[in-house]
C-alpha cells in the first residue's frame, strides 16, 4: 500500500464511519482489507481504493464494515448492567408511573449481546413491568452483525462469554452446536441500521441510551458532535451510559456523570450547556457531518 492509498483510506474511514486511525495503522489496514481484497479478485489494496473512487457501493460498504470493530459479550463489564438494575430503572419505574412506557436506545449494539443483556435485566424485574410498554431499539452501521443479532444465534463460545447459565437456559433455545434467543425476547428488539455520523432525531426520545464502546474510535470533534446531538434525543431524567474508557468528562456540558456510578451519565438543563460555550466550541463545525 502507497503513502497516498493509506492517506485515502484514512481520510475514506474517517468521512463514512468516523473511524480516526493514526498514521501508523497500515498493518490494520492491510490485515482487514487484503482478504476482502482477493475474496473480490482484486490483486491489493490499490485495486480496492480504485474501486472506492469509482464509487462502487458494494466495495464501500464491505469496507466500511471489515474495518469496524465488533467485539462484545453479554452483559459486558458488569456494573453498567447492574447500575441499569439497580439505578437506572427504579429511577424510570417511579418517573414513568403515569405513562408506563419506556424507550430505550442501543446505539452500536454490534451482534446483538448488549440489546439482549437488557432485555433479560427488564424480564428479570418481573411484575414492577407488568403492563408496561417498553421498547429497544438496536442500531449498527453494520448490516451484517445487525443480522446476526436479529437472528439471535450464538455459539457456544459466545453464550459462555458473559452469561450466567441460569439467564442461558431461562432465555435460550440449543440447536445443534448454537444457542437461540427465545422469541418473547427477540420481539423486545427493534433492529435498525443507523451511522451515528448521521442525524438520528428521526429516532425520537429515549429514557435511556446506551452507547458503549464506539466512540472510543472516534476523533474529540466527532464525540463532542454525537454527545450534543445524543443531548437532543434523551428525556431530561433520563440516563445515557458509555463505555469503561468513554467519557464526557472535558468534551461537552451537555451531560454530566453521576457520582460513584461509573459510566453514567445525566443530561444538563440545555441552560447549564449554552452558559459554558468554551466546550461548545468544537460543535459548529461538525455541523455539517450530522447534516445540520
Ligand atoms: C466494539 S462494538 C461495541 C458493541 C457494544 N456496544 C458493546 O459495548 O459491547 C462497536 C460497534 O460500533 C459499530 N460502529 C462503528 N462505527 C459506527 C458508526 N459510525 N455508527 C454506528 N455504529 C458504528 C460497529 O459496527 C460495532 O458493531
Amino acid at each position: 500500500m502507497t503513502p497516498t492509498e493509506y492517506e485515502y483510506l484514512r481520510k475514506f474511514l474517517k468521512d463514512n464511519s468516523g473511524l480516526d486511525l493514526s498514521a501508523d495503522k497500515q498493518y490494520l489496514i492491510e490485515s482487514r482489507l487484503l482478504p476482502l481484497a482477493r475474496k473480490a479478485g482484486l490483486s491489493g489494496i490499490g485495486d480496492l481504493v480504485q474501486k472506492l473512487q469509482g464509487g462502487s457501493r458494494t466495495v464501500i460498504t464491505d469496507v466500511v464494515e471489515a474495518m469496524t470493530t465488533n467485539e462484545t459479550f453479554f452483559f459486558r463489564d458488569k456494573v453498567p448492567f447492574d447500575h441499569f438494575r439497580d439505578t437506572i430503572m427504579p429511577e424510570i419505574i417511579k418517573a414513568r408511573a403515569a405513562r408506563r412506557s419506556i424507550r430505550i436506545w442501543c446505539a452500536a449494539g454490534s451482534t446483538g449481546q448488549e440489546p439482549y443483556s437488557l432485555a433479560m435485566c427488564l424480564k428479570e424485574m418481573g411484575a414492577a413491568l407488568t403492563g408496561w410498554r417498553i421498547e429497544i431499539i438496536a442500531t449498527d452501521l453494520s448490516q451484517e452483525v445487525l443480522e446476526k443479532a436479529k437472528a439471535g444465534i450464538y455459539s457456544q463460545f459466545e453464550v459462555q462469554r458473559g452469561l450466567p447459565i441460569q439467564m442461558l437456559m431461562k432465555y435460550f433455545k440449543q440447536t445443534g452446536e448454537t444457542w437461540q434467543v427465545n422469541p418473547e425476547l427477540r420481539a423486545m428488539i427493534q433492529h435498525r441500521q443507523l451511522n451515528l455520523l448521521h442525524d438520528f432525531a428521526q429516532l425520537g426520545t429515549f429514557d435511556v441510551i446506551f452507547c458503549r464502546n464506539v466512540l472510543i474510535y472516534f476523533d474529540q470533534d466527532t464525540k463532542i458532535n454525537i454527545f450534543n446531538r445524543l443531548a437532543r434525543q434523551i428525556e431530561p431524567d433520563g440516563f445515557l451510559v458509555l463505555g469503561a474508557a468513554e467519557t464526557v468528562v472535558g468534551l461537552t456540558d451537555t451531560f454530566r456523570p453521576i457520582p460513584e456510578r461509573r459510566g453514567l451519565y445525566k443530561p444538563n438543563d440545555p441552560r447549564v450547556a449554552a452558559a459554558k460555550p468554551a466546550l461548545a466550541g468544537a460543535a459548529p463545525r461538525m455541523a455539517a457531518m450530522a447534516g445540520r
